[in-house]
């Protein structure tokens, strides 16, 4: 039982601590894209994930167009079909726990929705978005 715990503790923090030092080595780089930068922003970050653009291959699309608006719930790729697992991390215990995972993806997403990275301040706030939906 107390092996259990420990571990649940662990699990625990080692989810936070990554998120933690996530956001705050963004919230550095946002700084100097914005010297007036104060905090990241769950409704920007909203209008962010729901917005439609046309992306990579030609089409109107949003980051819920592959991950759904109840983050929650798995959703299916909206190119492949093929089923994603749940973005948030009270939904799936295995979201945002690898920082190099979270900065390969966003990137490769912002392009597929965007046609470009996204700058610090928008990954900033749409990672807010997600772990507070
Ligand atoms: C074309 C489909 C598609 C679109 C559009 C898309 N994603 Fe993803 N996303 C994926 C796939 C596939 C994965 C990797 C598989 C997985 O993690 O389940 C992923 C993974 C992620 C992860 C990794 C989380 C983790 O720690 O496991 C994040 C964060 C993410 N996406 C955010 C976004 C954001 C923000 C947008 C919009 C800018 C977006 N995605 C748009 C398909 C998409």
């Amino acid at each position: 039982m107390k092996i259990v715990i420990v571990a649940c503790l662990l699990a625990s923090l080692g989810f936070s601590s990554v998120i933690d030092d996530f956001l705050s080595s963004l919230k550095q780089e946002a700084i100097k894209e914005n010297p007036s930068f104060k905090e990241f922003d769950y409704k920007r970050g909203e209008e962010l994930f729901l917005s439609k653009h046309i992306g990579k291959k030609g089409e109107l699309i949003s980051c819920a167009s592959c991950h759904g608006t109840d983050l929650n719930k798995s959703n299916q790729n909206y190119f492949t079909g093929k089923t994603i697992d749940a973005l948030s991390p009270k939904a799936n215990q295995k979201r945002f726990t690898d920082k190099a995972d979270i900065e390969k993806w966003l990137k490769r997403n912002f392009n597929d929705v965007y046609n470009r990275e996204g700058t610090a301040i928008e990954k900033g706030d749409v990672v807010t978005y997600i772990i507070n939906k």
